[in-house]
């Protein structure tokens, strides 16, 4: 079994890109960084030259997921597992690898039709990272841009496409308590971080993620970036807490595109020599966040019926 290795990259579709760029640039820290064309500009956080690529012509949602591995042979086991396991694989060409400035990938879709890459040949940009704001930058590295927590239509055929056709490993089971009952969410991660993807099974969404977590460098980072939000009117839709299992110290804010980032610090590693997968059960925080609930109902509505014409 052969496993993708981080969280390397997201495409993301924004109807707002001066919004985008103002809040990347103010509130994250990330430098903006000009595309090709004009429907393109990307978002650095590291050594990367990038680790979000804002499509400026795109709906308000996740676009694409990528996934890192290190090398040709583990890409081509990779896609070999993924064809074994019935996903139609494509093979991308010279120009699609160019688009994402990697030097090979495939594309395939997740189970609830994420579109999915997995590459090797990590954009490289030598010059040191600067945050653009006074902070101290991100915790990335091996560990990936950060984690997400996205919508599934089946909770079992994600664990059985994330585990056991991409490698990843079941970090915990959470419980949480929503307003339509119960609903478990399976964390599992792919490196020490404690995951990298969440899920929860529902009915389709309007949108394909929930969340996207950065995790910064200090304590001081999420302070002062508490503090801009309350400067700059933007929502926070959970206040500052700390989770109960990746121990996350962290609070959540609504993005231009109406879906959400965690902002955070001190999360947990996961030691897979050690780790055994834990339970939950009517999970809360281990203080604060005090609408973690929000999350769960989050998840659990109902999608937005379109009017017909
Ligand atoms: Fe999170």
């Amino acid at each position: 079994m052969q496993s993708v290795s981080q969280l390397g990259y997201v495409r993301i579709g924004a109807s707002e890109p001066e919004a985008w760029k103002k809040q990347a640039r103010d509130f994250l820290g990330f430098e903006v960084v000009p595309g090709d064309d004009k429907s393109t500009f990307y978002l650095r956080m590291d050594e990367y030259h990038h680790r979000i690529e804002v499509n400026t012509k795109g709906n308000d949602d996740l676009e694409v997921v990528g996934w890192e591995v290190p090398d040709a042979a583990t890409l081509q086991a990779i896609g070999q597992q993924l064809e074994d396991g019935g996903v139609r694989v494509a093979h991308g060409n010279r120009e699609d690898a160019d688009a994402r400035r990697v030097v090979e990938l495939i594309r395939f879709d997740d189970p609830s039709g994420i579109p999915t890459e997995v590459y090797y040949g990590r954009p490289v940009n030598p010059k040191r990272f600067h945050p653009t704001r006074s902070m101290s930058g991100f915790k990335t590295g091996d560990m990936g841009m950060g984690h997400m927590v996205v919508y599934q239509r089946n909770l079992q055929e994600a664990v059985h496409f994330y585990r056991d056709l991409l490698g990843f490993r079941i970090t915990d089971y959470t419980e949480l308590v929503t307003p339509g009952g119960t609903r478990t969410m399976v964390f599992m991660h792919c490196n020490q971080r404690h995951h990298s993807i969440a899920f929860m099974e529902t009915p389709p969404m309007p949108k394909k993620i929930n969340h996207l977590m950065f995790e910064c460098n200090s304590l001081d980072d999420v302070g002062t970036g508490r503090e801009i939000c309350l400067a700059n009117d933007i929502p926070v839709s959970i206040e500052l807490g700390r989770h109960h299992n990746d121990r996350m110290f962290s609070f959540y804010m609504v993005n231009p595109s109406s879906w959400w980032f965690e902002y955070g610090w001190d999360g947990r590693l996961v030691d897979d020599a050690t780790w055994t997968i834990e339970h939950y059960e009517a999970a809360k925080s281990i203080w604060g966040h005090p609408q973690l609930g929000n999350i769960a109902a989050t998840m659990a509505r109902p999608p937005v019926k379109q009017a017909a014409s």
